[in-house]
């Protein structure tokens, strides 16, 4: 009898086959913000990139969104079978259970396996190397991941430093078993965690922590609370440090990778780690203007709108960099399939 390692190189690749994104129809602009918090339209674009950002009607939660650009990417794919559905989200519609069951069988997939990622931004990276582990290991054929977040559920509105930089959306790609060396193949990987500063971008009521004490959690404690500063200086550190780490991993230079496409946080931290890796900006994909930071379904998403408007092209090298709460961090490399429809535009 054969052992094959998962991850060898005789293991099956999951390879891209379908990418759709979607984005609820409100939009919130800078101007809008304004209006109702202690803010101007022109700090929010020179300190964030952003413009405007889409967000959830009232009654509408994370999986809506999921199933959305679930069916889109399964349609991309040409398929409605898989063997598991992935939701990378640190929204999910309930504490409990995990939202993507919810998602799968909504789209026609019970009986699948179905199963929450929870990195926070770095969900999808988290939840490519999920996926890429179930069919390296045989456990499946194909996968629906999909970055879903809706933190307009959990910004506290009257926080000016956190409500402007959200959005809400969903990200979604099907992945198939493949090889190594065709195009869309996923992979290598780098990820990393230091929960040493968990305190810097937290949720702190409603889990088991504030659960088994007595009281009612306070408006702070319900909301999503972020140390934007600190966040800002790690976010640049650790994406550098991993986006090289990875790039080492593969044996690509910096010059090999024609599209970077960064967690979706603010304009100039996008910038920095381009800068910091020697990458012109031109290679830089932004999407944060017209979304926000859409926690993970924001690389998702910036790689269905870089798609969708016919600027990656067959053969094309990615790399693929997040940072998040937990924190988290991560990279993936991508070569782009030769054969992947091109995806409906999610924003103008
Ligand atoms: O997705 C996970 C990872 N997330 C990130 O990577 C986000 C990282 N952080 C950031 O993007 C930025 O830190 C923010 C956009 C959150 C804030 O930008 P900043 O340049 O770091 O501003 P700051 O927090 O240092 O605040 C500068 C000033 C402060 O006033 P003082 O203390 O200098 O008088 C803030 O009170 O700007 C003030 N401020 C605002 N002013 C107008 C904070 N928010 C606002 C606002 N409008 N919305």
């Amino acid at each position: 009898m054969s052992t094959i390692a998962a991850g060898s190189p005789a293991s099956p690749a999951a390879v891209l086959c379908g990418l759709a994104g979607y984005v609820p129809p409100r939009v919130v602009t800078n101007e809008h913000l304004a209006r109702r918090l202690d803010t101007d339209e022109a700090w929010i674009r020179t300190r964030t990139g952003i413009r405007r950002r889409h967000v959830v009607e009232t009654g509408q939660a994370t999986s809506d969104l999921a199933v959305e650009a679930g069916r889109r990417a399964l349609a991309s794919a040409g398929t409605d079978t898989v063997d598991a559905v992935v939701v990378a989200t640190a929204t999910p519609d309930h504490t409990c259970p995990a939202t993507a069951p919810a998602v799968a069988a909504r789209l026609g997939l019970t009986g699948a396996a179905a199963f929450d990622v929870g990195a926070v931004c770095t969900g999808f990276v988290y939840g490519l190397a999920s996926a890429a582990g179930l069919i390296a290991a045989g456990v499946s054929e194909r996968v629906l991941l999909i970055g879903a977040d809706t933190y307009s559920t959990i910004v506290d509105p009257l926080d000016r430093a956190n409500a402007i930089i959200f959005g809400d959306g969903a990200g979604a790609v099907v992945l198939r078993a493949g090889h190594r060396a065709e195009p869309g193949a996923v992979g290598h990987f780098d990820l990393h965690s230091d929960g040493a500063h968990e305190d810097l971008i937290m949720v702190a009521a409603g889990g088991s922590r504030q659960r088994s004490r007595p009281g009612e959690p306070s408006r702070e404690e319900r909301h999503f609370r972020m140390r934007g500063k600190e966040v800002y200086r790690h976010a640049v550190t650790r994406m550098a440090e991993s986006a090289r780490a990875a790039l080492d991993r593969a044996g690509w230079k910096i010059d090999d990778v024609d599209h970077f496409v960064p967690h979706q946080a603010n304009l100039r931290i996008l910038h920095s780690v381009a800068d910091d890796l020697g990458l012109p900006r031109e290679r830089c994909v932004t999407h944060v203007e017209s979304v926000g930071n859409t926690g993970a379904a924001s690389i998702p998403l910036a790689l269905s709108d870089t798609a969708a408007r016919g600027i990656v092209r067959p053969g094309d090298r990615l790399l693929l960099t997040a940072f998040g709460g937990g924190l988290t961090w991560g990279s993936c490399l991508l070569t782009w399939p030769s054969s992947l429809p091109r995806p409906e535009r999610t924003t103008p």
